[in-house]
């Protein structure tokens, strides 16, 4: 099994980092092999160029994000780690996903390029419910990956929130760690397709490969 972990933070003191060091030796325990990207360690150029945009025509890619397809190519799943802010992912794990996930590589109008891959992502969050139900904030995530990852043909599509983590007693940081293994054991433990998609991307896939729906396109010119 082929693990490809994507870490957002730029803070070696955070928990997201405490996640990080946790699970990557939990999925090496069961077989995997783990690549992790921290994106702020190499420097991910995170801004949408015109070369970067062109590809989509031109099928060029930088050598950054030829390094980084060929890395998810590699990969059967992918996890991310990150907090939220502003209610949602940092700007730079999203950038990484509209440059390497570009239509021609990942998106395709016709259901995505990258079939049978599967998400598992840990997000942490300063605040708690209910605040973080009355302001969408679940929902914002769930939208936001649905509209990533199943429009590009992944699986399964798994989300693990930690809520209201600056001010977490030790004791609950423990106890959060035993579920963020528990989280990432179910890519031994649960089958391709067993946890399946959040939202409707699968349902539009599924009309547009019956000829029911028409994906919008976008030209750009060269
Ligand atoms: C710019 C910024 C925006 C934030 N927005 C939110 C938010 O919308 N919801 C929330 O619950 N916490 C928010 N937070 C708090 C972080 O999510 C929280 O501090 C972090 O998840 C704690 O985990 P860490 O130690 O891994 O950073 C925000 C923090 C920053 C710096």
């Amino acid at each position: 099994m082929n693990i490809l972990v994507i870490y957002a933070h730029p803070y070696d003191g955070s928990f997201c980092k405490g996640i990080l060091d946790t699970v990557v030796p939990a999925m090496e325990a069961r077989g995997a092999n783990v690549k992790v990207k921290d994106l702020v360690k190499m420097n991910f150029d995170a801004t949408m160029r015109p070369e970067d945009l062109k590809a989509t025509v031109t099928k060029t890619y930088t050598a950054e994000v030829q390094q980084e397809q060929k890395d998810v190519l590699w990969a059967d799943a992918i996890v991310t780690i990150c907090p939220i802010w502003f209610g949602s992912v940092p700007g730079f794990l999203k950038a990484y996903f509209d440059k390497v996930f570009i239509t021609g590589f990942g998106y395709d109008y016709t259901g995505g390029l990258l079939q049978n891959k599967r998400v598992f992502s840990l997000f942490t969050f300063g605040s708690k419910d209910p605040y973080l139900t009355l302001a969408n904030q679940y929902k914002g995530i769930e939208y936001l990956w649905d509209n990533i990852f199943s429009m590009v043909g992944f699986k399964d599509i798994a989300v693990k929130y930690f809520q209201g983590v600056p001010r977490a007693t030790d004791q609950e940081r423990a106890q959060y760690l035993v579920e963020a293994i528990e989280f990432v054991d179910q890519i031994y433990d649960k089958k391709l397709g067993e946890i399946g998609q959040i939202g409707a991307g699968e349902l539009l896939v599924k009309l547009v490969i019956e000829g029911k729906l028409v994906m919008p396109t976008v030209q750009i010119e060269e």
